[in-house]
């Protein structure tokens, strides 16, 4: 049997650590939502487990247990070749990984294993807009935000999440707060100028070229880091808008990856 799956840029909009558990892991409140720019993964039943990867980010991940891609199969009991072609950068806090798994396991409709690949793998499996709480396990679907034109762009290079959490000081931080109802765009942007990233301010710290995307998204409505970085985001008015200021990047950075991209799974 062979299945195509596809695993959609993860965009955390708003992350606020509320707290840390006693295992270490931190608490959190994070608005998703998932970009139209994915990994893909194309899957092959047979007798063994195997995987190879292509694509503009294959460089440097494995093709073998270590990949959580490997470990979401062996969990869903499944054998047989996994191909993946990474379009989207790894270690860059929009999903990596965690969304690579989740489509896995959606595919191979075993969506119960999502929690033991780790915390982000749980809001990966929709691919619809969620606000996520807990260590990232408490989901709730946020079908009334308007659909967003963004421009997604990373600096380069891996920034580890266990180091970005291991670099914030204040682990209780004010909570998100309620989502409004449906609202304009106009509406909705304001709501989320008034939340944060907490994970913003250390791993601008560790990878200071953070601020210079930040910088560059300066025309957005807001731009803002997503997850654990490096990967930022501006949320523009149009798609126009947001094509013009990716080809614009593009021009002044080629080294950056820069994606004109909305989001997907609105009502
Ligand atoms: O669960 P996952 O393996 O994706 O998490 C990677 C690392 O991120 C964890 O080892 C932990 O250091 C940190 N983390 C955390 N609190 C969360 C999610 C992740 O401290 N809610």
């Amino acid at each position: 049997m062979k299945i195509e799956a596809s695993a959609p840029a993860k965009i955390n909009l708003t992350l606020h650590i509320t707290g840390q558990r006693a295992d270490g892991y931190h608490l959190l409140e994070s608005l998703v939502v998932f970009a139209d720019v994915p990994d893909r993964l194309f899957l092959d039943t047979g007798s063994a487990l195997s995987l190879s990867v292509d694509g503009p980010f294959a460089e440097g991940v494995p093709s073998d247990a270590r990949n959580l891609v490997w470990q979401a199969a062996e969990l869903a009991g499944w054998t047989g070749h996994i191909h993946l072609t990474k379009n989207l950068p790894h270690g860059a806090g929009i999903g990596g990984g965690s969304a690579d798994a989740a489509a896995v396991l959606r595919a191979l409709n075993m969506p119960e294993h999502a929690g033991a690949l780790g915390a982000d793998v749980p809001v990966c499996l929709s691919g619809r807009p969620q606000l996520m709480a807990g260590i990232g396990e408490d989901l709730c679907p946020a079908p009334d935000i308007p659909a967003l034109s963004l421009v997604l762009v990373n600096p380069g290079g891996h920034l580890p999440t266990p180091d970005v959490f291991r670099a914030l000081t204040q682990k209780e931080n004010a909570p998100l707060g309620a989502l409004p109802g449906k609202m304009s765009f106009t509406g909705f942007v304001d709501w989320l100028a008034q939340g944060r990233n907490d994970l913003q301010p250390p791993a601008c710290a560790l990878a200071p070229e953070i601020g210079d995307v930040l910088d560059a998204l300066s025309d957005a409505r807001l731009a803002r880091m997503s997850g654990s970085g490096a990967t930022c985001f501006g949320i523009y008015e149009s798609a126009r808008d947001a094509q013009t200021a990716a080809a614009r990047l593009l021009q002044n950075r080629p080294d950056w990856w820069v994606c004109a991209t909305r989001s997907v799974g609105s009502s």
